[in-house]
């Protein structure tokens, strides 16, 4: 198959995307039951309509995702959310009224209308209405209903640019849509309600204080971040290793000099026994380092860079073949907990503690 990549201006409004030649030729390949990557603020999704089951199962083979990880429902109005989510509790219409569209994902119990391939076999289904025009005029043009994970080959790092989609999928799907790298670079927080108390089941950019500011008290799983958690994460895409680039990556906590003598330590004895090294860094501590390849994520008091970044350093060290990698970590708090998710979730149980 040859696979199409198609540049799209994300500063056109939703109505002038409407009537764009190749977006209305996106959606028909997409009603077609066939699959299209397109941008979304948070990643690149890998989108297939989200009412077909066939079309659902596609997404699955292009991925090598495995079938009992469901997918989200990408809807670009409240009527479609309806549709899909059998009780929108009053709390999550507050939310979606605060943060949709936006990088939010809600899970409700499904109707009918959304089959179990869509849901992985799950009697709930996960919704957002993402903030990228070209992903609303998409959704709309394809009859409400877009399904659309990471699109990204299972188990690598999300994609943040139309080439990273380009990367992974080239050959499987018949188009990509491409409108530049994405604004915030972690995929959605996902919060539950079908739990008695809202949980957080992924972190993302609305942090908890975000959320509990508009419905208050907010659970987080205890699966959320990882590494000491034995909990059996609710949302079954988090019990995957994840997002993690091919080399093994260590991540080393504590205090900032502490981590950089440590670092530097293990990178030593890792070159002596013939190891090509990376080091992810941060901008304030990149000329401390002594590694093959040391590349930064961005000021840590600019979480925002950071986020933006972390996907794409990965797939860096994947083209510069490293053998190991170290990381630093970055404060868990506000969207340092989803980055912290995110870099822990690729270390599998690969942290050290100094001090
Ligand atoms: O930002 C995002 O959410 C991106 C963009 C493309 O919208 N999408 C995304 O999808 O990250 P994906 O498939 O890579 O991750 C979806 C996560 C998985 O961990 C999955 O297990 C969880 O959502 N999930 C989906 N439906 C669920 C459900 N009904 N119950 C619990 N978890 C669910
Ligand atoms: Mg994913």
């Amino acid at each position: 198959m040859i696979t199409e990549l198609i540049k799209i201006d994300p500063n056109d409004s939703v109505e002038e995307l409407m009537s764009n030649y190749n977006l209305i030729k996106a959606a028909s390949i997409i009603k077609k039951g066939e699959l299209v990557a397109m941008p979304t603020e948070t990643v690149y999704g890998l989108g297939a309509d989200a009412l077909s089951s066939q079309a659902a199962k596609k997404i699955y083979r292009a991925k090598g995702r495995p079938s009992d990880n469901p997918l989200i429902v990408h809807v670009a109005d409240m009527e479609h959310v309806e549709m899909v989510a059998a009780d929108v509790p009053e709390a999550a219409r507050r939310l979606a009224k605060e943060y949709w569209p936006g990088p939010l994902t809600m899970i409700f119990n499904k109707t009918d209308l959304v089959p179990y391939e869509t849901t992985g076999g799950l009697d709930t289904v996960a919704v957002r209405m993402p903030n990228h025009n070209v992903a609303l005029a998409l959704i709309k043009l394809s009859g409400g209903f877009i399904a659309a994970p990471s699109a990204n080959v299972s188990g690598k790092p999300s994609p943040t640019e139309a080439r990273h989609v380009q990367e992974d999928l080239n050959g499987r799907i018949p188009m990509i849509l491409d409108s530049g790298a994405v604004g915030i670079g972690l995929e959605s927080t996902i919060i539950d309600f079908t739990e008695e108390t809202p949980t957080i089941l992924r972190p993302g950019y609305i942090t908890k204080s975000m959320a509990e500011k508009i419905i208050g008290n907010v659970c987080a799983d205890g699966a959320m971040i990882a590494i000491d958690s034995r909990d059996k994460p609710k949302a079954p895409g988090m019990k995957y290793r994840h997002y993690a680039p091919k080399a093994p990556i260590t991540v080393v906590m504590g205090d900032s000099d502490a981590v950089v003598d440590r670092i530097n330590s293990i990178a030593d004895t890792a070159s002596k026994s013939g190891k090509k090294v990376g080091v992810i860094c941060s901008e304030e501590t990149l000329l401390t380092y002594y590694a093959d390849e040391i590349i930064p994520l961005g000021s840590k008091g600019d979480e925002l860079s950071v986020a933006k970044n972390l996907f794409s350093v990965f797939r860096k060290m994947d083209e510069r073949n490293v053998d190991v990698i170290y990381s630093e970590s970055f404060k868990p708090e506000g969207l340092g907990a989803a980055i912290m998710n995110r870099l822990l979730k690729a270390a599998g149980q690969n942290v050290i503690r100094v001090n």
